[in-house]
């Protein structure tokens, strides 16, 4: 849960983009790509724990405390231990990823955090964190130089969204060929009518959606699958669509539909409309990421942001205050419930509204 403070000082965080490539243990950390490497083995971290992962490289072995990892890595926004610890323990999920546990994160308690690693850590930069009792006189002592780089950077960091976030990401859906379990011809026409309306309402999306050549999607290496099984016995059509995770086939999101058989015509356009609600895509641009949204999941684009750890301002949750209005870079929502008031041009109400396709928002 995120809120800004209004005492807040805006402090220069870290910028991944600026950090050179350095080695942990074993690993070799890659914070530009959010990419950990080792034996051309690569993995890709969230953006956040990399950046709580150089913080702590940077200490060279001394303990950094929370205020420290708050001022770094969240620009100075008020975030509960939670979110600190979240981090922290995906980061020692990563180390234990190996055999070797090419390092390790100590906690101290009441103080904050230390990485201790087995190999040589040539860490990116000598950026020592700062004494607990001087952090808030130093930075004021940068405080002009701190705020204009902070304006600068959001400046940046919305230019950047206006011009290079709106760029398709790496998603794929395949959809699978609906198997027909029926005599009828019409009701195996409206089964092989699925897959092409399904590709249809995504088409304009930033997903790329592909025809898989068999029931199965084998061509469904990466991102999602979408399958399904039209049944029809003369009285009732069934249709059962399923999203898989395409590389391991684990169940995302299924539902059933149900129609008298002779009023059954438009239910390929209603499946296929709620599989792009599933599938759209949330992109928090200054965050960095990327994510499904999922209609069954999360009633707002708040929920989504939270589940992220996209730091977003809130108070009433209900459309009424206004605290959570942000930017909305590219794409159209849908407000449930109804604001009092609607936000500006180019804003959206992030606590009370749903994505109607791709989206990608200031945050
Ligand atoms: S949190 Fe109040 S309007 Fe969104």
């Amino acid at each position: 849960m995120f809120e800004s403070t209004d005492d807040a000082m805006p402090v220069q965080g870290i910028d991944l983009a600026q950090e050179p490539d350095f080695d942990l243990g074993s690993l070799r950390v890659r914070p530009a790509t959010c990419e950990v490497e080792r034996d051309s083995v690569s993995q890709t971290v969230q953006r956040r724990v990399m950046q709580v992962l150089v913080a702590l490289a940077q200490a060279r072995g001394s303990v950094v405390s929370q205020d420290d990892l708050v001022a770094r890595c969240w620009r100075g926004l008020s975030v509960t231990d939670d979110a600190i610890f979240r981090c922290i323990s995906k980061l020692r999920k990563l180390a234990a990823d190996y055999p070797d546990a090419p390092f390790a994160i100590e906690t101290i308690p009441g103080v904050g955090y230390r990485l201790t690693s087995s190999g040589v850590a040539a860490a990116p930069g000598p950026v020592a964190p700062a004494a607990p009792g001087n952090r808030r006189r130093s930075v004021r002592r940068l405080g002009v130089v701190a705020l204009l780089a902070f304006v600068a950077s959001i400046a940046a960091a919305i230019w950047i969204g206006r011009t290079n976030l709106g760029e398709p990401p790496p998603v794929r859906v395949t959809v699978a060929p609906f198997e027909a379990l029926t005599s009828s011809e019409n009701a195996r026409a409206l089964a092989r009518s699925i897959p092409n309306q399904i590709v249809n309402q995504l088409g304009d999306s930033q997903v790329e959606a592909v025809l898989a050549g068999d029931k199965d999607g084998a061509g469904a290496r990466s991102g999602l699958l979408v399958t399904g099984i039209l049944h029809d016995d003369g009285r009732n059509t069934n249709v059962d669509v399923r999203i898989e995770d395409g590389p391991t086939h684990a169940a995302l999101w299924s539902a059933q539909y149900k129609r008298a058989s002779d009023q059954a015509s438009d239910l390929p356009l209603e499946v296929a409309a709620r599989v792009a609600d599933e599938a759209n895509m949330v992109t928090f641009a200054r965050s960095g990421i990327a994510a499904h949204w999922k209609a069954s999941a999360y009633r707002s684009i708040l929920e989504l942001a939270e589940a992220c750890d996209v730091p977003v301002r809130w108070s009433c949750r209900t459309g009424v205050c206004h605290n959570c209005e942000s930017g909305l870079v590219s794409g159209a929502v849908a407000y449930g419930p109804e604001p009092l008031e609607k936000p500006a041009d180019g804003n959206l109400l992030v606590c009370c509204s749903q994505p109607t396709g791709d989206v990608v928002i200031d945050l």
